[in-house]
């Protein structure tokens, strides 16, 4: 019988359940399975990333945007931001912090494997772990292009200190010489701002304003990246046909947004409840649903 990795996965869940087989028997067996085959673009797989990205070929990736996991004890459930907790995918799989530049090193000697001289990678960090995110990608060889603060709106409230309303956007390449940037991908050179300022400078500037996205009453897990933002990027960095990848795609923005923009995707989500809802916006083509 011939069956998809994705499938395979959720064979494994099912004789797990039936037969009661032992967890981690399951699990290598979908490794290995997944080491046989060949990773297929336009797919999604439920699996840690760093065991199956060695499978993808040398130089086959054109764009990686990623938000990794912080290794923060975020509780995935927690009623803040103004979520309603059962409407929220439980799950949340974390690193511990002694673990951080480990892990780190490992996905990111992946990525650079499999990423094309003329490609890039955008890496999304909080403040608490970017030491160990900024050396890892130093000691990688990554070369650093810009360093983009993502602002958005309604940080969590603090009486004792500042409000966190920023994010860390590293913005990486194998080949600086090499790497594709089309800077009139959305707006031309003389266009205007309300106020006469030159728009394609604004939009070019390294902090960037953009809104989070509040999925009231739908389905939704607990980090999102707002689709404006990968939008943006995949206009600088990419064109049709060209691959991104997301090795950990929670809700599966990023290959839901380079889908309705008709780049190729892949990408990997470790958290089944996670994968089976990225999969079912990508096979449905739904942005949202509701619960
Ligand atoms: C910060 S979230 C990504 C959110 C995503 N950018 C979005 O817009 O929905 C990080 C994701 O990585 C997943 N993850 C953690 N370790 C992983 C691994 N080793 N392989 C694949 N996914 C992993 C987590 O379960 C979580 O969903």
């Amino acid at each position: 019988m011939k069956i998809s990795s994705t499938e395979l996965v959720m064979f494994g869940d099912l004789l797990f359940n039936h037969y009661n087989w032992p967890m981690t028997l399951l699990r290598w067996e979908v490794v290995l399975n997944l080491k046989m085959k060949k990773i297929q673009i336009n797919k999604i797989y439920n699996v840690n990333c760093i065991d199956v990205m060695n499978s993808m070929k040398k130089n086959s990736v054109d764009l990686v945007i990623t938000d990794p996991p912080f290794a923060i004890n975020f509780k995935a459930k927690k009623a803040n931001y103004n979520r309603i907790s059962s409407r929220v995918l439980t799950g949340y799989n974390e690193i511990k912090p002694e673990d951080y530049y480990d892990f780190t090193f490992a996905w990111m000697s992946e990525v650079f494997r499999i990423l094309k001289d003329t490609g890039s990678m955008y890496v999304f960090s909080g403040w608490n772990n970017l030491k160990d995110i900024l050396q890892a990608l130093d000691d990688v060889g990554f070369k650093t292009v810009n360093h983009i603060i993502w602002k958005y709106q309604f940080g969590v409230v603090t009486k004792r200190k500042f409000v966190t309303s920023h994010y860390h956007c590293l913005y990486v390449c194998k080949d600086d010489k090499k790497r594709k940037f089309f800077p009139f991908s959305r707006f031309k050179q003389d266009a205007k701002t309300n106020n006469g300022r030159s728009l394609h400078y604004k939009d070019k500037e390294d902090v960037w304003d953009i809104k989070r996205e509040y999925w009231s009453g739908d389905e939704k897990t607990p980090t999102k990246l707002p689709s404006e933002l990968i939008e943006k990027i995949l206009h600088y960095s990419s064109e049709k046909k060209d691959l991104v990848l997301d090795p950990f795609l929670g809700s599966g923005q990023v290959a839901v947004v380079s889908k309705s923009l008709k780049r190729n995707f892949v990408g990997f989500e470790i958290v089944p409840d996670y994968f089976k809802f990225a999969k079912k916006r990508l096979d449905e083509d739904l942005y949202r649903i509701k619960k």
